[in-house]
């Protein structure tokens, strides 16, 4: 049976595209490749000896859809495809919500009327907003403070009604952390457009030289050295956490929303020295102020992981920030 893969050549979607096709799975890629290149196809294809079954299409295109799953036995959906960009949702909140907001209610729709019930929806450890207690349970209250964080927001209560409406549907929020690293081979990897906004891209652009030196942004937070703290992720451990969700729909009905996180956190500071340490490359880098909307630290209690998927991270800081740089370092221009 088919899993429909949204966002399929994007960082995420790519690498869970990898780890499906090597457990045999038969996924159909999707993508608009507004955010991302068809050079990922090869790249997957390099790896798993798959060519993999793509499909360009636009979620925002209902028709497009209703086509896709009437042409094709969809039996599931991994749901990866959307915008990203905090600071780009604030002054630009519509296209957000028009993205991923209205594209979702097309999906779901579509999910509906063809009746396909089973779905993995990336969601984001966003939702929770301040902190009210570290690390956060899936209970912690959900405050998102940005638009981008509302539209993750939205979707998790959209698919929770649904289920309750329907009791058909089985679906699950997955609440990722901090996704950094990269397939293990340098072949695939983050590339995202322009100067980037998160800081493991940002980092690797400085080693490779096409950035001179990072920005830390604020070190007077109340944390181990005073810079932010997060709860950082290896793709890989991520990819592979959707696998088991797949595992668990099958097998499951209702809603359940699901943080993925390593369950501890690392200080900017302590990024930039394992990199260093790791790789043995030097990362320039100043003090800024404080960025605009920046939390001091959060990390996920991942037991509801470890208990419904059976799912825990393998990976470690080093592993993350090795295979971050072979893909940098493979691959200066990225796919280009
Ligand atoms: P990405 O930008 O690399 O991938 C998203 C993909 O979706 C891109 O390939 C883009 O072209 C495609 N896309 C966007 N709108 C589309 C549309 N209307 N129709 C079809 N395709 C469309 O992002 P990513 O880092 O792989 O993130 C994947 C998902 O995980 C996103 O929903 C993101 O919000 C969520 N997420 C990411 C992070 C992170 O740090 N990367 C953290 C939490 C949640
Ligand atoms: C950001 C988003 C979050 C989103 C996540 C994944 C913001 C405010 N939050 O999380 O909603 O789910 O990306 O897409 O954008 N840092 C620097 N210098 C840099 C970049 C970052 O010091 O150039 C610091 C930040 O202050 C933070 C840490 O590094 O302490 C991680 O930042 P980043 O990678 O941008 O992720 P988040 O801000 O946690």
């Amino acid at each position: 049976m088919t899993i429909l893969v949204t966002g399929a050549t994007g960082f995420i979607g790519s690498h869970f595209c990898v780890q499906a096709l090597q457990q045999g799975l038969d996924v159909l890629l999707l993508d608009n490749l507004e955010n991302s290149s068809l050079k990922v196809l090869d790249a997957i294809e390099q790896v798993t000896g798959v060519k993999p079954n793509f499909i360009e299409a636009d979620l925002r295109d209902k028709s497009q859809l209703t086509q896709i799953f009437s042409v094709n036995k969809i039996d599931s959906v991994v749901h990866f495809a959307g915008y990203k960009a905090v600071g780009e949702s604030a002054t630009n909140p519509l296209m957000y919500y028009r993205n991923n907001v209205a594209g979702s209610i097309n999906l779901l729709e579509v999910m509906k009327e063809q009746a396909v019930h089973k779905l993995v929806f990336s969601s984001s450890a966003t939702v929770y907003g301040e902190p009210v207690f570290n690390p956060y349970t899936e209970e912690h209250r959900k405050l998102p403070f940005n638009p981008y964080g509302q539209t993750k927001s939205m979707m998790e209560d959209m698919m929770a009604d649904l289920c309750k409406s329907d009791s058909q549907f089985s679906m699950v929020a997955l609440r990722y952390f901090n996704p950094i690293g990269a397939h293990p081979s340098g072949k695939l990897g983050e590339d995202p457009k322009g100067i980037p906004n998160n800081l493991m891209p940002y980092i690797t652009k400085v080693a490779v030289g096409e950035l001179a030196e990072l920005g830390v942004f604020g070190d007077d937070y109340d944390t181990v050295d005073g810079t932010g703290v997060r709860d950082y992720i290896h793709v890989m451990d991520l990819a592979e956490g959707h696998v088991k969700a797949i595992e668990y729909l099958n097998n499951h009905k209702g809603y359940e929303a699901i943080n993925l996180g390593a369950g501890h956190g690392y200080s900017v500071l302590q990024l930039v020295k394992a990199f260093e340490d790791v790789n043995q490359v030097k990362i320039p880098y100043v003090i800024k102020p404080r960025r605009e909307g920046d939390l001091a630290a959060y990390w996920a209690d991942a037991t509801k992981a470890e208990k419904l998927l059976g799912w825990t991270t393998q990976l470690t800081i080093n592993d993350m920030v090795r295979d971050s740089w072979a893909w940098q370092s493979r691959n200066p221009k990225g796919y280009n």
